[in-house]
């Protein structure tokens, strides 16, 4: 690894350096994981790898779609290169069935299927604890223009539609999940785009028959198996094949 690249940000569960080029950015995913606004802390072997490579084959997708993302390329097995951009600060949280916070907040039993799908957004600030907010904060405060809010709701709905599409093929329910966007500045103009991460740290995903958590609530509800249900669904989505655990392989002598 290059030591000597400068480091830009330190989050809970990413590094970001220095690209290789004015205007790009390295993402490093570490094995931390945090809940609860880091209250509850923990390493587990093997998580940055796989989020690493479930994100980029869901950002990937996406951009395939047209959908304009951060997203560059896979760089090795822990770090990705993207575009810098500035980041909004609004978590969008959109919400299939009930489950996590809304459940409790609203008193509805997890698993509900909601009537329609809910978008929500957060203020990105730690130490408020992302607090739930209205669109009329995010004007108020000037966080977000109106025309940023319109592409975000477009986004998020194509994101979506296109996600859950895509798990219930492989027997996953997208239950609810979390992402970003970021402004990516081209000259004089700006480009909202999806940016951060798209993996099963920030989304809930249950397994369609048994409904079994294949996401990071494994980790919040000390349910065990974390790094287990995120390879299977690295499996599912064709990423790693049967006897590929998601961590670099051992060195193999080749023959000449
Ligand atoms: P919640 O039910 O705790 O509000 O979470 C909703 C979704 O957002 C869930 O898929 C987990 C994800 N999420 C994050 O990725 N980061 C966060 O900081 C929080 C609070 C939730």
């Amino acid at each position: 690894m290059n030591q000597r690249r400068r480091r830009i940000y330190e989050g809970k569960a990413k590094i970001l350096y220095e690209g290789p080029e004015p205007g790009t950015v390295v993402v490093h995913f570490k094995d931390d994981a945090t809940a609860y606004n880091a209250e509850k802390k923990a390493v587990i072997e093997g998580k940055g790898v796989l989020n690493n490579r479930i994100s980029e084959f869901i950002f990937e997708r996406l951009n395939d779609l047209g959908l304009p993302t951060h997203f560059v390329k896979r760089l090795n097995m822990r770090e990705q290169l993207v575009r810098e951009v500035e980041i909004i600060p609004l978590e969008v949280i959109v919400r299939n069935i009930a489950a996590g916070s809304m459940a409790k907040r609203l008193g509805i039993e997890e698993g509900t299927a909601l009537p329609r799908s809910i978008i929500e957004f957060c203020y990105k600030n730690d130490e408020l604890g992302d607090p739930l907010i209205a669109e009329e904060h995010i004007t108020a405060f000037g966080w977000a223009s109106p025309q940023e809010i319109d592409d975000i709701m477009a986004m998020t709905i194509r994101i979506n539609d296109f996600m859950s599409g895509m798990f219930a093929a492989i027997g996953i329910k997208l239950v609810d999940f979390k992402i970003e966007f970021g402004r990516q500045y081209e000259g004089d103009l700006v480009r909202t785009v999806l940016a951060d991460e798209i993996s099963p740290d920030s989304c809930r995903l249950w397994d369609m028959k048994t409904n079994e958590k294949m996401d990071k609530d494994r980790f919040r509800r000390d349910l065990g198996g974390l790094v287990e249900a995120y390879q299977e669904v690295a499996r599912r989505l064709g990423i790693l094949n049967e006897n590929d655990h998601g961590k670099p392989a051992k060195p193999t002598l080749v023959k000449s």
